[in-house]
């Protein structure tokens, strides 16, 4: 089965993603994350996508659809996805719906993170991420046992380039205007489930995998 984590920037879709990856089976796909790496390794994608995401603009459909399908096809991919900031658009829906359903494949649920924005904004702000292995700290809830370094693999700690106050006030107008309305696309559909993000972090991850093995009732 697929899944897909809505919420906005700083909801937990990473931390919680990772999460689920190790209890399920299912493999964490990020688009974040692919730009990401594909600017470490310094190809064309990454570059045109730092453009935009330093900005905290959406990076175009068309740019990302084609990078989501290309990695769903790979051979892991196939034994179920969890999709971690895709789909972000009604037409990246579109596009997803139509690859899903090509594929034969199953999306199960839609797991929509809900967290207070002051709580988004704290969370953004005070994240550190490893340049290594992409574990997540932060300096208000968990920060890492040594400052800098991560506890993981002792890989160094860096402040996303769009994690700062001006494009995290940007990132979550565009989540309002662009991504909100996905939410009621998919209660539509019977999809949508409602999980409080606001909870400790191993709670949100009982509590969504609770939701995946109850078959539980539509929010
Ligand atoms: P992306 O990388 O997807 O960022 P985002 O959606 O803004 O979300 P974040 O990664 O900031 O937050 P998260 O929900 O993963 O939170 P996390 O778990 O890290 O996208 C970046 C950019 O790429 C976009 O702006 C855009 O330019 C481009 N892009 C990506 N996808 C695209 C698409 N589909 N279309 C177009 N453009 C696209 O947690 C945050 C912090 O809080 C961490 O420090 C964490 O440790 C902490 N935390 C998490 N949970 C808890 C908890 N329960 N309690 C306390 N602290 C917690
Ligand atoms: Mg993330």
């Amino acid at each position: 089965m697929d899944v897909i984590l809505l919420g906005a920037p700083g909801a937990g879709k990473g931390t919680q993603a990772k999460a689920l990856e190790e209890h399920s089976g299912l493999v964490h796909v990020a688009s974040g994350d692919l730009f990401r790496s594909a600017l470490r390794q310094g190809t064309e994608l990454g570059m045109l996508a730092k453009s935009y995401m330093d900005r905290g603009e959406l990076v175009p459909d068309g740019v990302v659809i084609r990078m989501i399908m290309e990695r769903i096809a790979q051979a892991d991919c196939h034994r179920g996805v969890i999709f971690d900031g895709f789909p972000r658009t009604i037409d990246q829906v579109a596009a997803l719906t139509v690859e899903l359903e090509r594929q034969g494949r199953d999306l199960r649920y839609v797991l929509f993170l809900k967290v207070p924005e002051e709580m988004l904004l704290r969370r953004i702000a005070g994240r550190e991420t490893c340049k290594t292995c992409g574990s997540t700290y932060n300096v208000y809830y968990f920060p890492s046992k040594r400052p800098d370094v991560c506890d993981e693999c002792g890989g160094r700690l860096y402040q996303r380039n769009d994690d700062n106050m001006e494009t995290a006030q940007r990132r979550l107008g565009v989540y309002f205007a662009q991504t909100l309305p996905l939410i009621d696309h998919y209660r539509t559909q019977g999809l949508l489930r409602e999980i409080d993000g606001q909870r400790e972090i191993t709670q949100v991850t009982q509590d969504m995998l609770h939701v995946m093995e109850s078959n539980g009732s539509h929010a």
